[in-house]
């Protein structure tokens, strides 16, 4: 590959041919560049396009497209792992529900943790973190982490406190003995912050406003806190879309850089948030069963669980959010097609990128 920045500053066409492929040019240092026609729809300068920005911001404040699961009506989006494991059609299909629903049920999946973790890699390498990789633990308190006991779990996104959060987690209840609970809780995020902004558009705006210094400093060696604060409801700046939640109440580290009638008003909001996540309609409740994993979107579903006695073993571990894209984009729409668009942040249904 040549060096560009070697390329006269002055270089102009001194030929242009149109022709059913693209474009050809011939340029006043001799060299020559081929376009194609996929290649260069896709990068139509939008620049000077006019823009509503009435209409832009209302849009801001709308969730990417996605489908709510009822949990009383609706059947929750599941496939099998004996086909997501041996046909690329059918990891497409998984990987097309989690992106639509936010979460997805594996059943048939032997019962044991390498079987667990050959599912996950199925989709990309397993995110580690300072929980470790693959995890595969009891509750025994390990890492000073909520997860990690018998507890009830409120409604909560994993990683508020990385720069990056896992965008994937799957779980699989490997066995429970000699107790019972511990059923698994879903909120739909994205749901519940459409319901903000029907209810209180001005409460909606301040948690997507404001944001927060999360960490994670459970353990005697370890104080994670990420590069940049972050709000509750992230809005993509270019997009114009919320497309991330971060909720979890015990991760928010205090924030200085707001005044009192701010804090006042985030505060209302967040309270409101979190009543809208415990509403029993919001709320997704289904048991773990040996056999059948979940996998969700943490970006956007809030997860949680009831306490529950005896002993449990549960496998898991989180999957990054660019692999999971990066599987999900070419997988659906071919490598080609995922090229010739590289850059082209017009949102249209045949665009890779609107998968995010
Ligand atoms: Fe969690």
């Amino acid at each position: 590959m040549g060096d560009t920045f070697l390329i006269d500053k002055d270089v102009t066409e001194t030929e242009v041919v149109h022709n059913d492929k693209g474009v050809e040019i011939e340029w006043s240092d001799g060299h020559q560049s081929v376009y194609s026609w996929d290649w260069l729809l896709p990068h139509e300068n939008r620049f000077q396009r006019t823009v509503n920005l009435q209409r832009f911001m209302e849009r801001a404040q709308r969730a990417r497209k996605f489908r709510v699961v009822d949990p009383i009506m609706d059947p929750s989006p599941t496939v099998s792992y004996d086909q997501v494991m041996s046909e690329n059609a059918s990891l497409l299909d998984w990987l097309d529900k989690i992106h639509t629903f936010g979460f997805c049920f594996v059943e048939g999946v032997p019962v044991t943790p390498e079987a667990t973790k050959t599912l996950i890699e199925r989709i990309a390498f397993i995110r580690h973190t300072h929980y470790g990789g693959f995890w595969d633990f009891t509750a025994d308190l390990t890492y000073k982490d909520t997860a990690y006991t018998n507890e009830f779990l409120g409604p909560h996104t994993d990683n508020t406190y990385f720069t990056d959060p896992a965008r994937l987690q799957l779980f699989h209840l490997l066995s429970h003995t000699d107790g019972e609970g511990g059923e698994n809780l879903l909120v739909d995020g994205f749901a519940a912050a459409d319901v903000l902004l029907n209810e209180n558009p001005k409460h909606h705006a301040a948690l997507m406003a404001h944001k927060h210094p999360w960490h994670a400093s459970g353990n005697e060696d370890v104080c994670i806190q990420p590069v940049l604060q972050a709000p509750v409801i992230q809005s993509h700046p270019t997009y114009r879309r919320v497309y991330q939640i971060r909720w979890n109440n015990y991760d928010r580290a205090p924030k200085i850089d707001w005044h009192i009638a701010e804090q006042k008003l985030w505060y209302a909001a967040a309270s409101q948030f979190n009543k809208i996540i415990n509403q029993p309609l919001m709320q997704i409740w289904t048991p773990l069963k040996p056999g059948t994993a979940l996998i969700f979107d943490n970006w956007r579903m809030l997860h949680g669980r009831s306490e529950f006695t005896g002993k449990r073993r549960m496998c898991g571990g989180y999957i990054n959010n660019d692999d999971y894209l990066s599987r999900h984009r070419l997988l659906k729409f071919g490598r080609e097609k995922v090229l010739n668009n590289l850059g082209n942040f017009w949102i249209k249904k045949d665009n890779p990128n609107s998968i995010y």
